[in-house]
């Protein structure tokens, strides 16, 4: 037997000792070895090979994907997804199959796509993909068409898939409008919330729940939802969610924000949200996902794969849609009247010639980055709605970089960490001109005041913060409740650049994976 595994078995040690009590020596402690001895085990009882990988997976408990073949079939492949672990993608091709964990992997090969479900498994040759329930039962799977092309999964002519995907955002932000808004009427478009304004009327709060970036998207979505739509948000990060016994009824919405659409916290946090019975939606990336398909309602990001580990583009869309929700939402319940509507959804127009407009200064950023490379740790500074956009450069930098990061509310540091700031570090302050700026311009103030190289992301023009700050990255004037999307693209494009020029993969850095689909 073989076995291809990704997930951790939860009761391995007790399969572990029934099986060394019937003889069976293992040559490694990991979970892993314990599915092969067990399949192997039961066709050694005189089980068949599909037989003897279904007792295997009824007996595996925890969040799994697991892969077998058996010498003796070796044209055939069968796979399961146990628990809520991460995917597995069957592709369809002519005389050929793929089984993957993801999309991108197949791309080139063919569109046709299945989606395992938890607790099935699927019998793959070179002729056909079978797919059954755990416990037997044939299902007639779904056939997907992806609409990526294969061309938008290389990197092009960029050094890395980081690299492309920062300038992709600008692509990545026209397709998130593109179909979405009428400009003319000033509307929005979200069918695949399924949003009615009875449902939107009965709303009473909505939690958000998401995991690193995605998190500190759901920030910036909290403003942008009670300021719109005047509906109370709260933020709970996916690991935390189901055992914080979230106040959640069939009024409540649970919002889970994910790029992967697998994140195993998140899906986590989704299904306590069911369980609660609260309404369930989901802003996803990954199309065919879980957390695309358990929700009652998504609004699919329209980026295209994200391979880069750290997230970029999957975290400027979902900024631009919850924006999006916002609006729908206060307009269903009342909460605007058509002039603000119509100012909203007109300054979305705005937004992908902004991001272009960063774009078009890396060269200037790359050159800040050379300043910092040697910096053994950084604060991010930022308020209002770009605080998390702090909390997002700071993780950025830490990630990629592996240099000490923080984030911090700009209001917070009188409160402890000024006393961190000297000489040897730097204070990156979020200062654009929105409604926090004069707060920010003392914050700017502080910091040089005791001794520290002050790193600005400021409004062009601005000649009050290029008097103070060393650095100025500049960003062109945005509408506040849409400056986030403009605020983070230098901060991700300097995290970049001191990270490529130290000599790091930025786009496996250590540690990490892309998908965390275990707990
Ligand atoms: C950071 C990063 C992670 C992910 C997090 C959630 O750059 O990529 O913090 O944002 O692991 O992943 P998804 O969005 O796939 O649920």
């Amino acid at each position: 037997m073989v076995v291809v595994h990704n997930g951790i078995v939860e009761n391995f040690l007790e399969l572990k000792d029934e099986l060394t009590s019937e003889g069976i020596v293992f040559n490694s402690d990991t979970d892993t070895e314990t599915i092969v001895h067990l399949a192997e085990n039961h066709k050694a009882s005189g089980a068949g090979f599909e037989e003897a990988a279904r007792r295997t997976f009824n007996q595996i408990e925890g969040a799994n994907v697991v892969l077998l073949m058996s010498i003796e079939e070796p044209d055939k492949i069968i796979a399961a997804r146990i628990g809520n672990a991460g995917g597995v993608v069957l592709g369809i091709g002519e005389n050929e199959n793929y089984l993957a964990s993801d999309i991108p992997a197949i791309l080139e090969h063919t569109r046709k796509v299945i989606f395992l479900e938890s607790r099935q498994m699927a019998v793959v040759t070179r002729d056909g993909i079978r797919i059954e329930t755990l416990d037997g039962q044939v299902v007639q799977p779904e056939i997907h068409t992806i609409s990526f092309d294969a061309v938008s999964a290389e990197k092009g002519e960029y050094r890395h898939f980081m690299q492309k995907e920062i300038h992709e955002q600008v692509r990545a932000l026209t397709d998130t409008l593109a179909g979405r808004i009428d400009f003319k009427e000033g509307r929005i478009r979200l069918p695949e919330l399924k949003l009615t304004p009875e449902l939107a009327k009965r709303i009473q709060r909505i939690y958000i729940t998401a995991c690193g970036t995605a998190a500190y998207a759901g920030m910036v979505g909290k403003y942008l939802i009670e300021k719109i739509a005047r509906i109370p948000v709260e933020v709970v990060i996916g690991s935390e969610f189901r055992y914080s016994d979230p106040i959640v009824d069939e009024n409540t919405v649970v919002l889970a924000i994910s790029q992967s659409g697998e994140t195993a916290d998140t899906l986590a946090a989704m299904e306590e949200g069911r369980r609660k019975g609260g309404i369930l939606w989901s802003i996803v990336n990954a199309i065919g996902s879980q957390a695309m398909r358990i929700a009652d309602g998504y609004i699919a990001m329209q980026t295209g794969p994200e391979i880069g580990v750290a997230s970029t583009k999957a975290f400027t869309a979902p900024l631009v849609d919850q924006y999006m929700l916002a609006i729908l939402l206060a307009n269903m319940r009342g909460a605007i009247d058509e002039k603000t509507r119509r100012e909203l959804v007109a300054d979305l127009r705005l937004v992908p010639d902004l991001a272009g407009r960063v774009m078009d200064t890396e060269a200037e950023i790359e050159k800040v980055a050379h300043t910092l490379k040697d910096i053994r740790g950084c604060l991010y500074l930022g308020r209002g709605i770009n605080m998390p956009i702090a909390y997002e450069g700071a993780l950025k930098l830490k990630e990629i970089s592996y240099i000490h990061a923080e984030g911090y509310p700009a209001g917070e540091m009188k409160h402890g960490p000024i006393a961190l700031i000297d000489e040897e570090m730097p204070v990156l302050c979020l200062a654009p001109k929105d409604p926090w700026h004069e707060k920010m311009i003392s914050q700017i103030q502080q910091a040089k005041a005791r001794g520290g190289t002050v790193i600005a992301v400021a409004t062009e023009g601005d000649e009050l913060v290029k008097g103070m700050a060393d650095h100025v990255l500049w960003i062109p004037e945005a509408p506040w409740m849409l400056s986030p999307v403009v605020t983070v693209l230098p901060l991700q494009m300097l995290a970049y650049h001191i990270a490529t020029i130290r000599g790091l993969d930025v786009d496996q850095p250590r540690n990490l994976a892309k998908s965390v689909t275990v707990e």
